[in-house]
């Protein structure tokens, strides 16, 4: 397990990923940043990620946990990864079919993000809740979508997920049950608040804290890098 994102194989390769917006890759800087202290903060075992592509978001929580991770994905592209991180490898299994065609078992982490059209990501979101443990947590990527925004308010907020965080990618949801509310209010934003602007903002009548980086952070990533290393995060 790797301490800091700075030092991760994750970072140090960056630049090698598909490019997204500006110079980010699939995972956005900021997301990257709230993914490490997430899973370095609740080390989950048993993760899910349905969407696995490059493998850049995989090869995260590799390093940040010693999580056991199953990934769908029925066209991945699995070179740089099986470069990076063949020493883990007996820590990931890759499913090469359609998430709609998986057998969903249980998981403490589950990300959302295959097919992004209604019908499949409203699929995925109703068994991804049914599969997830009680202190789980459910982040649904590109939520901004409005085929993902029409699933979330149809079958994830009826079933009582409460969004708690946000970030330029990701929304992230808790049961009812669980409560992070140290964590939001003063962990997560203790150091990365010189770089990332952390604020309380309301939807669906929750109080959800959005994470965002300024432009320059996410098209200089030679600054991002800077500020990790500084406040060496
Ligand atoms: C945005 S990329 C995933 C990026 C990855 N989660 C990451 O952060 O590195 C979306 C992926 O979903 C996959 N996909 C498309 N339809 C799918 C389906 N029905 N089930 C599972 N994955 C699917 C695509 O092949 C693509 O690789």
């Amino acid at each position: 397990m790797t301490n800091k994102l700075h030092q991760t194989k994750f970072w140090k390769n960056y630049h090698l990923y598909t490019k997204m917006v500006a110079k980010c890759s699939m995972r956005y800087t900021v997301d990257a940043y709230l993914y490490f202290t997430i899973m370095k903060k609740y080390q989950y075992k048993n993760i899910l990620e349905i969407g696995f592509f490059e493998g850049q978001t995989c090869g995260l929580l590799l390093e940040s946990s010693d999580a056991h991770i199953t990934c769908i994905d029925p066209w991945p592209e699995t070179k740089l990864f099986d470069q990076l991180y063949k020493d883990s490898q007996d820590r990931v299994d890759l499913h090469i079919i359609k998430s709609q065609d998986f057998n969903f078992k249980n998981y403490d982490f589950i990300i959302v993000d295959g097919d992004k059209d209604f019908e499949p990501v409203s699929q995925d979101l109703q068994q991804s809740i049914n599969a997830l443990d009680p202190a789980g947590m459910l982040l649904i990527n590109e939520y901004q979508k409005p085929s993902v925004m029409q699933a979330i308010e149809e079958f994830v907020l009826p079933a009582k997920m409460v969004p708690f965080l946000k970030s330029d990618q990701t929304l992230f949801f808790h049961r009812l049950t669980v409560d992070r509310g140290d964590f939001l209010d003063f962990e997560l934003p203790n150091l990365a608040n010189n770089f990332i602007r952390f604020e309380n903002i309301e939807s669906w009548g929750h109080t959800i804290l959005n994470a965002h980086t300024l432009p320059i952070f996410s098209d200089r990533l030679d600054f991002f890098d800077l500020a990790l290393k500084e406040f060496d995060l």
